[in-house]
Order: structure tokens, then sequence, then C-alpha cells
């Protein structure tokens, strides 16, 4: 496994795209001033009508979009900094040294390289992306090298882990739940967090190669932060939608465990990363669950208020691991296979 970044490198005067990556896009719909952006300061601000008010866009965002962009939400410039530094020196390494965290398992807690997937006709083909996918919470995994990847590694997931955390109590709120309700049913003191940082090298041919194709996440919130270079999308009544965030902004897309469990309340939207032939672009991605033994369906109050329940129940750890399986070949997902139709 040389990566894709060894490849962008090796040849100057690289052209076109190996066939092997060939993947066709969709087209892009226009630039997206339209997606929310939601204050942090305002929720936990004293003020209660600016707290309400923020309250109510915050529904409104996970609703609407399944996604919003979160702005003076009191994460140090500096954590960040320190998160691109770590993972783009990782990815530097020798490929000898990233060699012993080639997935032998689809559930390793610390696994690196490329990723293969397949399609509906059954091509397949490598997306343009190295990645490094750790599990860091509740057991905390990370590679001994680089040496500053650990401590700034774990100081950002605790840090995640309260802002996902609060955002989660304020989401509960929007839908009238109980503050706490998420926190107590859903075992959040032991939560499965799993951290990512994506690698895309500049591409010859942007639009004949994906970064990642699209798909919702698994879990309630994904948290992504990214080192400016553009390339995050997302779908909105049906069109594809670039983010174009601030800087130091999080952006926020809710999972599929949060619109299973919010019974279609809150939505688990498609997005996809796409390339460009000039910068490298790394994104650094928290994805924040339940604990891997909550059996998690939607919560019985919306239910008895909706009067049916839209979704099966199902293990969160058999999700992600039928997710991981599936998630190569590109289809049905396991999101529309969980939902119960109304006859
Ligand atoms: C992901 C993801 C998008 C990006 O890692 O699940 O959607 O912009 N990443 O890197
Ligand atoms: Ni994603």
């Amino acid at each position: 496994m040389a990566g894709v970044k060894v490849l962008a490198e090796s040849s100057v005067v690289l052209k076109s795209v190996p066939s092997k990556f060939n993947f066709v896009n969709e087209p892009t719909a226009s630039n997206s001033d339209s997606i929310p952006i939601i204050d942090f300061s305002l929720i936990t601000s004293a003020h209660p009508d600016q707290r309400s008010r923020v309250i109510q866009e915050l529904g409104k965002a996970c609703q609407e979009w399944g996604f919003f962009i979160l702005v003076n939400h009191g994460i140090p410039e500096n954590d960040m900094e320190a998160m691109f530094e770590a993972a783009s020196e990782f990815f530097n390494m020798p490929a000898e040294e990233k060699r012993q965290y080639e997935p032998k398992n689809a559930s390793d807690p610390i696994k690196c390289g490329n990723f293969n997937v397949t399609d509906t006709s059954n091509q397949t083909f490598t997306l343009w992306r190295d990645y490094l996918k750790l599990y860091v919470h509740p057991e905390f995994h990370c590679p001994l090298k680089p040496e500053i990847l650990r401590e700034a590694l774990l100081n950002y997931s605790v840090k995640m882990r309260k802002l996902a955390g609060a955002l989660l109590e304020a989401i509960s709120e929007t839908m009238g739940l109980e503050k706490s309700y998420m926190e107590e049913t859903l075992n959040l003191e032991s939560m499965f967090q799993l951290f990512a940082a994506n690698f895309y090298p500049p591409c010859p041919q942007p639009d004949h190669a994906i970064g990642i194709p699209p798909h919702t996440d698994h879990g309630l919130l994904t948290l992504l932060i990214h080192n400016g270079v553009a390339g995050l999308q997302v779908e909105h009544n049906g069109e594809w939608f670039h983010v174009n965030s601030p800087q130091n902004s999080i952006l926020v897309n809710t999972g599929d465990q949060l619109e299973i469990f919010s019974n279609g309340r809150c939505r688990s939207v498609k997005h996809r990363a796409v390339l460009n032939n000039e910068k490298t672009r790394i994104s650094i991605v928290v994805a924040n669950g339940p604990s891997l033994n909550t059996i998690l369906g939607p919560a019985p109050p919306l239910v008895a208020r909706d009067g049916r329940a839209s979704y099966l129940p199902m293990k969160y750890e058999e999700y992600i691991e039928s997710q991981l399986t599936k998630s190569r070949v590109i289809g049905k997902s396991l999101l529309e296979q969980m939902m119960i139709r109304e006859n």
C-alpha cells in the first residue's frame, strides 16, 4: 500500500487518473450560502429569548438539512491546528511505518490505507484518499508515531465528546424531550467515538475520481474540520451543495442513529468529498455515537406522539458491522433498510 499521496507525488507529469480510480460524479448544483449557521455561544447563553431562538434554529437545521455550521464553539484554534499537524505527519511517514496498520479486519481499532468501493453495476474503484481511522472512546487507541499525535488526539477527542454531548442535550430539547434524555437512554458516558483523518492529494482530473462517494454517517453527530480547502458537499432537496465554511467553524451532521432515535425528525443526509487539482485537502472527523451495546430504536415518547415507529431497532455494534461490510457496495443504504414504510 503506497497510498494515493505517494501516487499523486510520484509523477509530476501525472495528467490523468489511473483507471482504477475512475468514478463518474453527479454534477454539483451551486454554492450554498443557505446552509444553516448555529452560534454555539447562544445555546449556553443565559438570555432566555436568544436561547429559545437558537434552539428553534437548531431543530430546523437538523430537520431540513441534517447539517449545520457551528461557530463560537469555544474549541481553541491551537487544538485544531495540532490535529492537522499530527495528521500531516502521520501521512508523511514512510510506507513501511504505516504498513503495520493496514486493516486485517474491518473492526481493527487502528487502521489506515486506501479504500475500494463497488458500485451497483459491480464496478470496483479506489477512492482518491488516504485515511487513518482510530477508535478513541471508550477505549483510546492511537499509533505510537508520530509522537505528537497522542496528546493532541486525547485532548481533541475529549473536547469533541463534550461538545457533542452539549449539542445532543440541545437537540433533545428541540424535540421536546428532557435535556438528559439521550445521555441516559443511549449511555453516552461510554459513547463510541471514532476518529478519522482524511488526506486528499490534488487530483489531475477531479471529475474522474472521488474522495468519498455519497454516504450517510452512522452514529449520532459527526464533527468535521478541514484545512481550509473546500471539498465537502451535501445533498439537499435532491441537489448537491458545496459547503463553504468560515475558518475555524465546525461542520456538524446528524447521523443514522439520530435519525432513527428521533423517529425521523433529524435527517441523516448524504454527503461526499470531491477533489481539486491544486491543493491537498485534509479533514479531521470525529463521529460520536451511543455506546456499542445500546439497542437503538425510535425514542418511546416520540413514537407515542407520532402514533407509530418509523424505524426498526438494532444494536449499534451490529449496525456498524453491517454498514462496514455493506458500505463497500453503493446501493440501498442500511438506513433505508431500517425504515418501516406506511402501508
Ligand atoms: C467522512 C466524510 C468528508 C470530508 O469521513 O465520513 O464524510 O470532507 N468526510 O472529508
Ligand atoms: Ni461522512
